[in-house]
């Protein structure tokens, strides 16, 4: 049976309160060592010496698959839009960039998310940053209201992204630029698509490279383009579906960790989305 936008979205929502309070972030079969509960941040892009001065906290509950501040040529001053922030780690480093007299909105649906964005941004001290709860398909952010939106891994799980493109568009000032880290997919089989799992685990809801530029460029985006792009081997898709998103009863974690080494090896990839909104 088909599952309703809400559905998703309360799946999703469950999944990552569920991952950010599970305590040492040791996951079966790992116990020891306490791990990253999300993506491992050195994976995702991020060089050391720009964690250094963050919460740990922002950095350990980090489940993004890229860096999309490193890329975005972020400007004092500048207005940023971080869509479904998270813990807040790329709120943090937009912020620093941007200067007080710039200004960084979050937006997520999670409550316990919220709540550590914003105990994180009171602990680094930034009063540049603003987080806010909606959905990315329905932004509580004013039209033409910002330069810069980035976005760390969380367009592939909306339900609805077309009318995220849509929202993009409308919330961007004229010659705004978009700088977009995802998970793109091309050819999942059919049980990978239909796996509640691998939804959350940002796999299942991703579309193919073509289909997320057409959207952006249907959507009124110009000079939208693919920057980056890393194919995620079976080492890489075992670290992510290895994270706290999957579920491990009943031995379900292991067999999905199993097929996905065997069947969706070269079929995922996280990339880096640009483009810009016209000037009249
Ligand atoms: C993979 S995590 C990425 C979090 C953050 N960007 C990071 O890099 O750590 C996905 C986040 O997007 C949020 N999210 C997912 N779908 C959403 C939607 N439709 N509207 C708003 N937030 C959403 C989730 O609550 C979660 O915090």
């Amino acid at each position: 049976m088909e599952r309703s936008s809400d559905d998703i979205r309360r799946q999703v929502s469950e999944a990552y309160t569920k991952a950010v309070n599970t305590g040492c972030g040791c996951g079966p079969g790992c116990c020891g060592e306490p791990r990253q509960k999300g993506t491992p941040v050195q994976s995702a892009g991020y060089q050391a010496s720009q964690l250094e001065a963050l919460p740990a906290d922002a950095v350990e509950n980090s489940f993004g698959c890229g860096n999309p501040t490193a890329f975005s040529d972020l400007l004092p001053g500048e207005t940023v839009l971080d869509l479904g922030c998270g813990a807040g780690i790329d709120l943090l480093l937009a912020a620093e960039k941007v200067g007080p007299e710039g200004r960084v909105i979050g937006v997520d649906m999670t409550d316990e998310m919220l709540d550590r964005a914003r105990r994180n941004i009171a602990a680094a001290g930034y009063e540049n940053i603003e987080v806010r709860q909606g959905y990315i398909e329905d932004l509580p952010v004013e039209t033409g209201a910002v330069d810069v939106v980035i976005s760390n891994c969380v367009v592939n799980l909306s339900p609805d992204k077309p009318r995220v493109f849509a929202e993009i568009a409308r919330v961007m000032a004229p010659g705004g630029r978009l700088r977009i880290s995802d998970l793109v997919a091309e050819g999942l089989p059919d049980w990978v698509r239909g796996d509640a799992d691998l939804y959350s685990s940002c796999i299942a809801g991703a579309v193919s490279e073509q289909e997320y530029v057409e959207g952006l460029r249907s959507a009124g985006l110009q000079e939208v383009d693919i920057d980056e792009r890393l194919v995620y081997d079976v080492v890489q898709l075992r670290e992510l579906l290895g994270s706290e998103l999957v579920e491990g009863g009943n031995g379900h974690k292991d067999e999905l960790l199993q097929k996905a080494a065997t069947e969706l090896d070269g079929k995922v990839a996280s990339v880096l989305v640009t483009g810009r909104k016209a000037r009249p």
